[in-house]
């Protein structure tokens, strides 16, 4: 794993680095995401600040280079004590040098700094090399699937991470 990634908290006013890096991130992973470049595309400023509220987001810079980026949030309906990870993506040129594991670690440490006991996320079920991520990241299937939300003829999955018990 390279030692040069700094993880930084996006501060509130920071909406227009969350849209660039989400356009890149949707632009070149379409399949990945619950939503699409036409979409957020069209999104006015306000909603990019409802975004920023809504998720704490986080970006990987390597060498003055934003490389990656990953979300988490209290999502409702989940358990008071679940937290929920999202949006995570890595540009392509900084990929297997450990910037997703260094995000998710950070979503990880700031759901437990929030007192939440585990962390879960949902993901394609085609999505081999996130699926993969996460496993080596200690999270679990949970057996929960449901349709893709932009595409219904794939399944997406429910895995989670207990927190407490870091992977190897
Ligand atoms: C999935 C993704 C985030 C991984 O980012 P990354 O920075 O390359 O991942 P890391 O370098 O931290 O990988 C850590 C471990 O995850 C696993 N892994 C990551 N990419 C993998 C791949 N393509 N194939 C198999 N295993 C992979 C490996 O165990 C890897 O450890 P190793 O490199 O020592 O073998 C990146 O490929 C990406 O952005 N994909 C498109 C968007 C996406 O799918 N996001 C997830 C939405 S749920």
């Amino acid at each position: 794993m390279t030692h040069s990634i700094e993880i930084r908290t996006l501060d509130k006013g920071e909406w227009a680095v969350l849209r660039e890096l989400r356009l890149q991130a949707l632009t070149d992973a379409p399949a990945a995401f619950a939503s699409t470049a036409t979409r957020e595309s069209g999104f006015a400023e306000s909603d990019w600040h409802t975004r920023m509220e809504s998720c704490s987001w986080f970006v990987a810079w390597e060498d003055q280079h934003q490389v990656g980026l990953v979300a988490g949030s209290a999502e409702f309906g989940d358990s008071p004590d679940d937290r929920h990870l999202l949006s995570l993506w890595v540009a392509p040129p900084w990929r297997r040098r450990g910037v997703a594991h260094s995000l998710v670690e950070t979503v990880a440490a700031w759901a437990a700094d929030d007192a939440a006991t585990s962390l879960s996320l949902w993901v394609a079920d085609n999505n081999v090399p996130a699926i993969a991520l996460y496993e080596r990241l200690g999270f679990q299937r949970t057996g929960l699937a449901q349709p893709f939300p932009t595409d219904s003829s794939r399944q997406e999955v429910r895995m989670i991470r207990h927190l407490g018990d870091p992977p190897d």
